[in-house]
């Protein structure tokens, strides 16, 4: 017998059995369109402990590498060899799996926004209308039906997705969704993803539409009834999921297909169209699915949706925008000029290359004080015993070490030690080499800032908004922020941590035919600027990787430098 553990929950299982079954038997719904028969490619889960103790990978599963495995293929197999090539049972070691689907119901997702200057009501004009029995998109009749007309606004992220659902008659809010981005499978970051497509065609895209079916399953509507759906993301999960070859975004100088069709006069914008079918979606055949329109193939449509949410086309003040992740998008502007650029900070701040570092799941240190004492207390998200350290928990325990002096503005722990131990009890610790990766992704998102700044020919306090977007964003301590420098040193007044704006962007647009047309227009008005090319982006990046208040490079300074 081997105890297998799914998504927390345990069973016992006899050899032979494979996890879909286990699943299945502890109520646990595996996604599946195949039943199991290993053709859908949609029962992946991630084995994070136990592979030697399941079968041999199938033909079905060549796709897969390191800990993913199809839940109908993975069967359980006691007699795990050991080290010493016995079998583990006889050393009285109970094999023991554990895994979970890739759809985990404890990750921490943005689906809100706040402190947005304009409430997305302000002009309900929707693409999809009623004549009588008549349904029609843009004047053209798709259906006949005297029932609901709905459509959805989607955030279509690397890490997670967000769903919204509204009624396009009244513009009310029905429900939203949100889920881990099941291809997660095909690498975690852009890059890795694009490569996977490479390799497996089609692939991550029917693995999401099989996830997107069940997620609109669930909404409480009839599918049928949504007849469009604005699609936002950035520029390779918006290509991947229209189906487009998304090889040249991440190759130099990496742009998105529809970039380079739109250059070569073959398309008058990057957005994309599709069907509800062609999109392998419940909703209805016909229903349209507009991809909203990218800047570059690194600001994606997730960015011009925030340009929308933040109302940037009619800003007299000068707003920045800043999204941090793997890779930081930036926007600085109003409606005289606008500029963007992408960073690619690397996965450092949502926990990964960090030994204890991890997703903002149930178990992760979110908050991080340090006591007179030298005692960390900590806040752990879901109240749970600690199982590492998220990237809201990280900036706090960077900004504790410098603020009581047990690190210096280099990053060096000042006892001598290359260790930190925040919880002995459940080995949490912190290490100096943890420090750099953190700087690095630090150091590129102020060498942006900088370099946007520089561009535009402003200094930081200039800034009226700085509205920091995204989960991230929505949780990080501002003041610890500011002390180690990850935002500029503006005062409170001025930052709005506004959540998700992606997903108001995409509302607005679903909501409104005249927003969208002007999203369309905003976004040729954009100047895309590229980071490495700035002659002092280097400098930038050195000075950015020091923990301390990020200082404006003087423009006097900059010029002479160039
Ligand atoms: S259930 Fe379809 S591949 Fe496993």
């Amino acid at each position: 017998m081997v105890a297998v553990t799914i998504n927390g929950q345990t069973a016992q299982a006899v050899d032979g059995t494979s996890l879909f079954d286990l699943g299945e038997g502890l109520g646990i719904q595996v996604p599946t369109s195949c039943r199991k028969h290993g053709k859908c490619k949609e029962c992946i889960v991630e084995v994070a402990e136990g592979m030697p103790s399941l079968s041999e990978r199938t033909e079905q599963e060549r796709h897969l590498k390191g800990n993913f495995r199809l839940a109908c293929q993975a069967r359980v197999k006691g007699e795990s060899k050991s080290a010493t090539g016995g079998s583990r049972a006889d050393e009285g070691v109970r094999p023991t799996i554990r895994c979970h689907t890739m759809r985990r119901a404890n990750m921490r997702i943005e689906r809100h926004a706040f402190g947005l200057p304009l409430g997305r009501k302000a002009a309900l004009e929707p693409a999809v209308t009623r004549d009588g029995e008549r349904i029609l998109i843009d004047g053209d009749v798709v259906d006949r039906s005297t029932g609901p007309i709905h459509g959805i606004a989607m955030d279509l992220g690397t890490t997670t997705i967000v769903l919204r659902l509204f009624d396009l008659e009244s513009g009310e809010q029905i429900a939203d969704s949100s889920f881990e981005n099941p291809q997660r499978f095909g690498g975690s970051d852009v890059m890795s993803r694009i490569s996977f497509d490479g390799e497996h065609r089609g692939l991550l895209m029917r693995t999401l539409a099989g996830y997107l079916t069940r997620a609109i399953a669930e909404l409480p509507v009839e599918p049928r009834t949504i007849y469009e759906m604005v699609v936002v993301g950035n520029s390779t999960m918006r290509d991947l999921f229209f189906g487009q070859n998304v090889y040249s975004i991440g190759q130099s100088p990496y742009r998105s297909i529809t970039e380079i069709e739109m250059a070569d006069g073959k398309r008058t914008t990057t957005s994309l169209t599709s069907t509800g079918r062609r999109c392998l979606l419940p909703i209805h055949p016909q229903a349209r699915v507009y991809g909203a329109p990218i800047i570059s193939g690194h600001v994606g449509a997730d960015a011009a949706a925030c340009m929308l949410a933040v109302n940037l086309a009619h800003e007299d003040r000068l707003i920045a925008v800043m999204d941090i992740g793997t890779n930081t998008e930036l926007i600085l502007g109003n409606w005289r000029r606008i500029l963007a650029a992408s960073c690619p900070a690397g996965p450092a701040f949502e926990g990964g290359a960090i030994a204890c570092g991890m997703p903002a799941l149930d178990g992760a240190i979110e908050d991080v004080a340090l006591g007179s004492d030298g005692a960390f207390q900590l806040g752990v998200i879901g109240g749970t015993a600690p199982e590492g350290i998220c990237g809201s928990g990280l900036v706090d325990l960077l900004s504790e070490l410098l603020r009581t002096r047990r690190m210096n503005s280099m990053g060096r722990f000042e006892d001598a030690g290359s260790r930190i131990t925040l919880d002995a009890a459940h080995d949490i610790y912190f290490l100096e080499s943890d420090v750099n990766e953190l700087a690095q992704a630090k150091g590129a998102n102020v060498a942006g800032l900088q370099v946007v700044c520089s561009a535009y020919g402003i200094d930081f306090d200039e800034i009226d908004v700085f509205y920091l977007a995204g989960g991230f964003g929505r949780h990080l301590k501002v003041e610890a922020s500011r002390r180690i420098g990850l935002i500029p040193n503006l005062p409170d007044s001025r930052i709005v941590q506004v959540g998700n704006a992606a997903i108001e962007g995409a509302s607005i647009a679903l909501l409104s035919r005249s927003r969208r047309r002007e999203l369309e227009e905003l976004v040729t008005r954009v100047e895309h600027c590229r980071l490495e090319t700035h002659p002092s982006f280097f400098d930038f990046f050195v000075d950015g990787c020091q923990f301390k208040a990020v200082e404006q490079e003087s423009k006097l300074a900059a010029d002479e430098r160039r």
